[in-house]
Parts: C-alpha cells; sequence; structure tokens
C-alpha cells in the first residue's frame, strides 16, 4: 500500500484512540493528526454520569461543534483518511463532527473506527458520512486499546484499499 496518500485523523482524551491510531500508523506507514479541542477536556468534562458535565451538553444539543486547534496540512495529498475516536454513549463526539464539516472529502475514501469500554462502533460514524456525502465510506472496526499492530495491519490489508 503508498503510505503517503493515507491520513489517520484521531480524537482522544485518555489515550486509548491515540494508541490505536499510533499502531494503526506503524502498520501502514500514514500520517497523523491529532484532533486538538481548542478547550483541553479535563476529567470532569468527561464525567458522562453527569448530564451538565460539558460532553453531556455537547451530545445533547445537537447544534455543538466544539472548536479545533491547527489544520491539517496538504490536505488535497490524501486519498484515504482513517477517522478515529472514542465512542460516546454509542456515538461519536461532536467534535469529530466539526472537523468532518471542516474539510472538502471529495474523491476520499473514508474509515472510521474507534476505541470504546465495549460499545461496538454500530451506527456510530453515520452522523459523520451524512456530513460527508462525498465520499466513499467503507464499514469501520471498534478496536480495544491494546489492539496488535498485526491484528490492525491485518484489518487495513483486509480493506482492499
Ligand atoms: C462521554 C463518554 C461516553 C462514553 N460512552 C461509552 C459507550 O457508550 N460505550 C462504551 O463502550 N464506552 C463508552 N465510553 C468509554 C470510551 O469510549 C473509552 O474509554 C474510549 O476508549 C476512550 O478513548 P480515548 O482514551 O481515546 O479518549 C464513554 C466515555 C465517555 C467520556
Amino acid at each position: 500500500m503508498a503510505a503517503n496518500n493515507i491520513l489517520i485523523a484521531y480524537f482522544s482524551n485518555t489515550g486509548h484512540t491515540q494508541a490505536v491510531a499510533e499502531k494503526l500508523a506503524a502498520a501502514t506507514e500514514a500520517d497523523l493528526f491529532r484532533i486538538e479541542p481548542a478547550v483541553p477536556y479535563t476529567e470532569a468534562d468527561l464525567d458522562y454520569n453527569d448530564d451538565s458535565a460539558r460532553c453531556m451538553r455537547e451530545l445533547n444539543d445537537p447544534a455543538s461543534r466544539p472548536e479545533i486547534t491547527g489544520t491539517v496540512p496538504d490536505w488535497g495529498r490524501y486519498d484515504t483518511v482513517f477517522l478515529g475516536y472514542p465512542i460516546w454513549w454509542s456515538r461519536t463526539p461532536p467534535i469529530m463532527q466539526t472537523f468532518v464539516e471542516s474539510y472538502d472529502w471529495a474523491g476520499k475514501t473514508v474509515v472510521p473506527f474507534c476505541t470504546s469500554g465495549s460499545s461496538s462502533l454500530g451506527s456510530s460514524a453515520s452522523v459523520l458520512a451524512d456530513a460527508a456525502p462525498e465520499a466513499t465510506w467503507l464499514s469501520g472496526q471498534r478496536f480495544a486499546a491494546a489492539a496488535s499492530e498485526s491484528e490492525l495491519a491485518s484489518w487495513v490489508e483486509g480493506l482492499g484499499i
């Protein structure tokens, strides 16, 4: 697989999705981009049992688009974009919508992946696919934070990209 046209863009707060993204990058020799919130999430922000916590307010507001710091350099050169995120109540964190709505996806193939406590990827990526219908979306996959590089490599091989 040609690596210089693959980007792995990921959002991660407690390092799980980051660990998978880094192993995926090693397996594919792709570039990595960390989706950085303009305002970082504190532990209290991520308290999913507290309806007044930031994560819950964002999930409960369909218009919520948390701001991102930084942009992907040379976006146009990527053909394939892996999009990684933690599952938040079976959904994508709304900052992923901010990310997807910030770029032109024409001609790109997108592969979602996630980490979670136990939930599968399910239909979490559909809100992202709806925001970028011009891309070709492959079905994604959930990984444990401890997924091995060889597990990721064989997943990528099976995608046929
Ligand atoms: C707001 C919030 C909601 C979550 N909802 C779920 C869930 O529905 N199912 C699940 O298995 N894990 C859930 N989790 C756990 C995270 O998906 C899991 O810890 C993930 O690996 C964190 O990734 P990160 O370290 O890259 O941020 C939730 C975590 C947070 C903060």
